[in-house]
């Protein structure tokens, strides 16, 4: 495959489920004039299918592999868009070549009432498969959040921060690792 140009100049969002990587995604979007597309929203419209039903159905390996799908278009299709991308797909061994890897950082429990106080919890939580055991969520964010901060060019701490200021502070960064570039 040819590559569209040599640097994926995507700002690419990460961190644990509920976080709020759409919400931060839109408002930098928003701010930036640039478009924002979602690593789950594709799936789902690839597959035709929602997320839930894809992990019942075919299983998590299988929504593995249309992760890593989804990452390889990435790569060779996208340029200059903010991407918001699912809890887990950090694991892509290419995620550094898509573009600025922002990780959006908070505590289990705030993330959990972030959730909770959200219109429509009920739904937020019912349709994430891997938070409906609230023990086994804690496990698997313990898990990730070493790898996270590994792997990521900025860290951001959005616990009980508004989201202005959140997409504010990442900008900023940004332009703090172009300048050094
Ligand atoms: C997952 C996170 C979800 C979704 C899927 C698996 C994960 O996205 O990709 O349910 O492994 O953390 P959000 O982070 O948007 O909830």
């Amino acid at each position: 495959m040819k590559y569209l140009s040599e640097k994926a100049n995507n700002i690419v969002i990460i961190g644990f489920m509920g976080v709020g990587k759409g919400t931060v995604a839109r408002a930098l979007a928003k701010k930036t004039y640039k478009f924002n597309i979602d690593t789950d929203d594709l799936i789902e419209s690839m597959q035709k299918q929602k997320i839930k039903f894809i992990f019942k159905q075919k299983g998590e390996e299988h929504f593995r592999k249309l992760e890593r799908q989804c990452a390889i278009w990435l790569e060779f299709c996208v340029r200059n868009t903010i991407i918001s991308t699912g809890g887990g797909f950090f694991v892509q061994e290419n995620i550094k070549r898509l573009g600025k890897v922002v990780y959006l950082k908070s505590s289990f429990d705030g993330i959990i009432k972030r959730l909770q106080e959200l219109r429509g919890a009920k739904i937020k939580f019912a349709k994430r498969p891997l938070l409906q055991d609230l023990d086994k969520a804690r496990e698997l964010y313990e898990e990730r959040i070493i790898t996270y901060e590994k792997i990521c060019d900025i860290i951001v701490d959005v616990e009980n921060k508004k989201i202005n200021t959140i997409s504010t502070d990442i900008l900023k960064q940004i332009k703090g690792l172009d300048e050094n570039n």
